[in-house]
């Protein structure tokens, strides 16, 4: 049955800075915490870094071609704080801005939409010295970066994106240390939650300080977790918990004004959440235009019964503990597969449920995917062919299940597949492929896949067949 997705639906790909664009030391850039992370050993797969990465600071007039010839109404990157900020604080390198000013106006004339990421995890290392996310003070130095941003590209960027992803900057980077800064220290995971979430908050305001109009948006990897028995009353409880950790701690504030009273009681033991202060969530809570969604897999948990060897099948490397702080009592089951190359499960029956459930608790809030993609081990076959079938098979299920939200009514905007390129896949390095183009990494040569010339033809009918 052919799908066909409604007039202006915006398709998209996605990529962020230090995943693709390499010269780690040039044009004036600082260090990152991904720098120092990823070039400490044992902390990435074959102890990958960025600082190479496809190069795309020196290919992007190549990869603009590659948008442009996809048919892409609009190209969601993020730009590099220590960039655009070396050490996190102070007056903005010029450098750092015209390279993002002349990939604006490259967008633009190629007419693709800019969908800017202020923030897809590269925090300047010196603000990671000074505390990092666990200090307040980082949030307001984001305001500060965010605001130099809008004045530069100003009214040329279609829709921005204050953070990416802050479940995974403060769980993964603060809690399990499977991320940069690589630190397991569980109540400053949960400072860094609010300081994310203040940072977002502030942003906003920044921007539109500088430009009233300015169409603001977060992108949150919301988990759908599933209890392993939903008859029993430990696992649904078990759900919650994660729920509230993984969700509710970051639409809480961002979407309604107030973090869960269900959060603060189940973590009162890590923390008091003191960091809190008076007219925190106001901030917070600012109006948004767009919620981005970005979506892999669902999640499976139950009560640990304490005894038996604790699963943690949660999707990410525990490396040294558990991004899920406070829930010690709850375990990760393997959901059903199958899977893509990170383990994942595929079931894009997650994406129709999580879509349904945004548009049902916060009616009127547009959404976009913002990610939404696999990896597989690619193999080039001697005519220089990628046949990537089950990236093209997962890409499909899954906007057929965004068609099937949108028919029960979720407000979907648009979709972005993860990723435009081949790219540095954080702690795995460049071991794991999700691009719609290969990269060659002894060359840095691109090659389109089956799947990018597959998008392609849907993009062009504006559907599937
Ligand atoms: C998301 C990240 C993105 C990419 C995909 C696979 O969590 O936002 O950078 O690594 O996963």
């Amino acid at each position: 049955m052919s799908t066909r997705f409604p007039d202006g639906f915006l398709w998209g790909s996605a990529t962020a800075s230090y995943q693709i664009e390499g010269a780690a030391k040039e044009g004036g850039r600082g260090p990152s915490i991904w720098d120092t992370f990823s070039h400490t050993p044992g902390k990435t797969l074959n102890g990958d870094t960025g600082d190479v990465a496809d190069d795309h600071y020196h290919r992007w007039p190549e990869d603009l071609g590659h948008i442009a010839d996809l048919g892409l109404g609009a190209y969601r990157f993020s730009t590099a704080w220590p960039r655009v900020q070396p050490g996190g604080r102070g007056p903005a390198n010029r450098e750092g801005l015209d390279f993002y000013s002349r990939l604006v106006d490259g967008l633009l004339e190629r007419g693709v939409k800019p969908v800017l990421t202020l923030y897809h995890w590269d925090l300047p290392q010196d603000l990671e010295d000074a505390g990092g996310w666990a200090t307040r003070d980082t949030a307001y130095r984001f305001a500060d970066y965010a605001e130099i941003v809008a004045r530069e590209l100003g009214d040329r960027v279609d829709l921005w994106t204050t953070l990416n992803e802050p479940w995974c900057s403060a769980y993964l980077g603060y809690a399990s240390g499977a991320h940069a800064p690589g630190r397991a220290e569980p109540a400053a995971a949960l400072a860094a939650v609010h300081h994310l979430n203040l940072a977002h908050g502030l942003g906003v305001q920044a921007i539109r300080s500088v430009l009233p109009s300015a169409r603001a948006s977060v992108t949150l990897n919301l988990h759908v977790i599933r209890p392993v028995d939903p008859s029993s009353e430990e696992d649904r409880d078990a759900a919650r918990r994660v729920d509230a950790l993984a969700n509710r701690a970051f639409t809480g504030p961002m979407l309604s004004g107030a973090y869960p009273d269900d959060l603060l009681a189940d973590t009162a033991q890590v923390t008091d959440w003191s960091f809190v202060r008076s007219g925190d969530t106001q901030i917070i809570h600012q109006p948004l235009d767009v919620l981005g969604v970005n979506y892999y897999s669902t999640g499976l948990v139950r009560r640990w019964d304490g005894v038996s060897p604790r699963s943690e099948d949660d999707g990410h490397d525990d490396a040294l503990g558990s991004p899920w702080v406070g829930a010690d009592d709850i375990e990760f089951v393997r959901p059903e597969g199958p899977y893509t190359a990170m383990g994942w499960n595929i079931d894009p029956s997650g994406l129709v449920e999580l879509l349904l459930r945004v548009h049902r608790e916060h009616p009127g809030l547009p959404m976009m995917i913002t990610e939404n993609g696999a990896a597989f081990p690619d193999t080039v076959s001697p005519d220089g062919a990628v046949n990537d079938p089950l990236r093209i098979d997962y890409i499909a299920r899954h906007l057929s299940a965004v068609a099937e939200a949108m028919e029960q009514g979720a407000d979907v905007r648009g979709y972005f597949a993860w990723s435009l390129l081949d790219n540095f896949e954080w702690s795995y390095g460049y071991d794991r492929r999700f691009g719609l183009i290969r990269v060659d990494y002894d060359t840095l040569e691109r090659t389109w896949k089956d799947s990018a010339h597959w998008y392609r033809d849907v993009i062009a009918r504006n559907g599937l067949d």
